[in-house]
């Protein structure tokens, strides 16, 4: 624990280079083993902003060993002073979030003023409310004989490997490690390869109020760095958010060795606009919804709209309106609206559904906002937003993950086929429904497969709130007192005979 407090630097690209090239375990930044690093770049440009370690075996192994000496410590100290020293974590970072915001848009294109600044914001207010539930951590006491006290108590599981993605690494990374410290855990993180260096930043941040080993960062690919600290001997719980395809592998390699894994998938969120909606009041929660601020790269995007027929042409032009209205440009620019893809992988992704959508027999593509024209952003990987109408639940567009800026909508009019349709989804992360009828809300929570069901609004997670899929989205829950309790302690039995 440092005395001198971080300052905030406030020059993203002078940060990103000052971040260059290191891990941060035990307590201090080092270079990977092999010296090696790997480019990272700004997507709206083009331009190489700096270099990330790149960590494999050995580099895992340091950073294992490091939070194994230091989780001993760390959870025999009292559950409350863990909480503060996470609620101080929420003070430092808060303290920290123009800094922040500011490199997380130069390192992943998400627009400053609609993306950026909101993230780091939150990313605080997660440790703030980790922070308050560490006397939380409570067991039972179960009625067994009048001289027996049976209790249970919530231990810790020692060290955590969390895997996290690119599209919101701040707020991902804090669900998993709050709680997971509060906890009387430590946690190694494996970061994005897309985004490895304002997670350092965060983690730098933190580790003025934790002690050194508790929150160690690494970065590097997922094959080389991530599957060995799943695979890690002293690893014992492994939380993980990002594509169905790699939480598999995770989930088969946790089973190898008989660890849980928290996994949060991808999503193919529908919502149902009834006839009785107010429809301006859905064409903004539609564009909420969809995260066309954040182009569209959500597990929770509600890609999949399903709008009654007698209101269908009416939503589908004010929503054109709308997000016509928006506007794609340079991230920093506090008057964009929309920014970059992440990467060329994802925008070739991306522009390969939009292709299959348009040769759809069928189907109709409305093609918003307009390209940015500054010479400078001639690089950035933008893509204007697109609306689908005139396709079938069943389609390709309506089943998979695009993780991009479109959406389809899907013309219905009998209530249990909707319904049927929505649930007509490998996934199971998020729904809709919106009406005035509350009976007719009523029955779609009940009826709609998912974790999270919403009525009249698509807001985004909130640390209190308990979030997870079902089906493919999935397996256990983020967020809330009891994503802690469930996930990051495992629970004693102690039987006590008193004679
Ligand atoms: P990914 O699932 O491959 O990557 C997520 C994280 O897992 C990264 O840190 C990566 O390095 C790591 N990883 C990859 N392979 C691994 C392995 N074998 N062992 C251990 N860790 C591994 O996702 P990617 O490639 O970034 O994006 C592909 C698609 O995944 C997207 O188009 C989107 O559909 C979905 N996705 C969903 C997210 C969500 O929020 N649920 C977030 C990011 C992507
Ligand atoms: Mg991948």
């Amino acid at each position: 624990m440092s005395l001198n407090r971080l300052t905030p630097n406030l020059d993203p690209q002078a940060l990103a280079k000052e971040l260059s090239g290191k891990h941060f375990i035990a307590g201090e930044f080092c270079a990977a083993v092999s010296g090696r690093t790997f480019p990272v770049v700004n997507p709206a440009n083009g331009r190489t902003i700096g270099a990330a370690a790149l960590g494999a075996a050995a580099d895992v192994d340091a950073a294992v060993a490091a939070a194994k000496l230091a989780q001993k410590v760390w959870a025999d100290k009292n559950a409350r002073d863990r909480g503060k020293a996470v609620a101080e974590c929420g003070r430092l970072l808060m303290d920290h979030v123009e800094e922040l915001a500011r490199l997380i848009t130069l390192e992943t294109g998400k627009a400053i003023r609609t993306e950026s600044r909101i993230e780091a914001g939150v990313l605080a207010d997660v440790f703030t409310f980790f922070g308050g539930l560490g006397s939380e951590l409570k067991g039972e006491s179960v009625p067994f004989a009048n001289d027996v006290l049976s209790v249970t108590v919530r231990q810790p599981i020692g060290v955590v490997g969390a895997i996290i993605p690119w599209n919101v690494p701040l707020l991902l990374m804090a669900l998993k490690v709050a709680p997971a410290i509060v906890a009387g855990n430590a946690v190694v993180v494996k970061s994005a390869e897309e985004a490895p260096l304002t997670v350092l930043r965060v983690t730098q941040i933190m580790n003025q109020a934790l002690p050194p080993g508790i929150m160690n960062i690494l970065s590097g690919y997922g094959p080389d760095c991530g599957a060995p600290l799943v695979a890690h001997k002293h690893v014992g719980k492994v939380t993980f958010t990002g594509s169905v395809e790699t939480g598999k592998i995770i989930a088969r390699m946790a089973a190898e060795k008989l660890i849980p894994a928290t996994l949060e998938l991808g999503g193919k969120s529908p919502m149902i606009v009834m006839d009785d909606a107010d429809v301006d009041r859905a064409v903004d929660g539609a564009i909420i919804g969809m995260r066309f601020t954040r182009q569209g790269q959500s597990c929770t995007a509600a890609s999949r709209i399903f709008v009654h027929e007698k209101i269908h042409d009416s939503f589908v032009a004010k929503l054109g309106a709308k997000v016509t209205a928006m506007k794609i440009g340079d991230p920093m620019d506090e008057a964009t609206d929309i920014g970059a893809i992440i990467s060329r992988q994802q925008m070739d992704k991306v522009q390969s559904y939009i292709a299959i959508g348009k040769a759809t027999a069928g189907a109709t593509a409305l093609t918003c906002c307009v390209m940015p024209s500054d010479p400078a952003l001639k690089d950035g990987l933008f893509v204007q937003p697109v609306i689908f109408t005139g396709l079938e639940n069943d389609a390709k567009l309506c089943q998979e993950e695009i993780f991009g800026p479109v959406t389809c909508i899907i013309k219905w009019r009998d209530y249990d086929r909707v319904i049927e349709q929505a649930n007509d989804s490998d996934f199971g992360l998020a729904a809709s429904i919106w009406t005035r009828n509350l009976q007719v809300a009523l029955d779609a929570t009940k009826r709609l497969e998912a974790g999270l069901v919403q009525v009249n609004q698509n807001l985004v997670v909130q640390p209190n709130i308990s979030y997870g899929g079902v089906k493919q989205s999935g397996l256990g829950k983020e967020a809330s007192l009891e994503s802690m309790l469930e996930h990051f302690t495992h629970k004693k039995t102690i039987m006590m005979k008193m004679a």
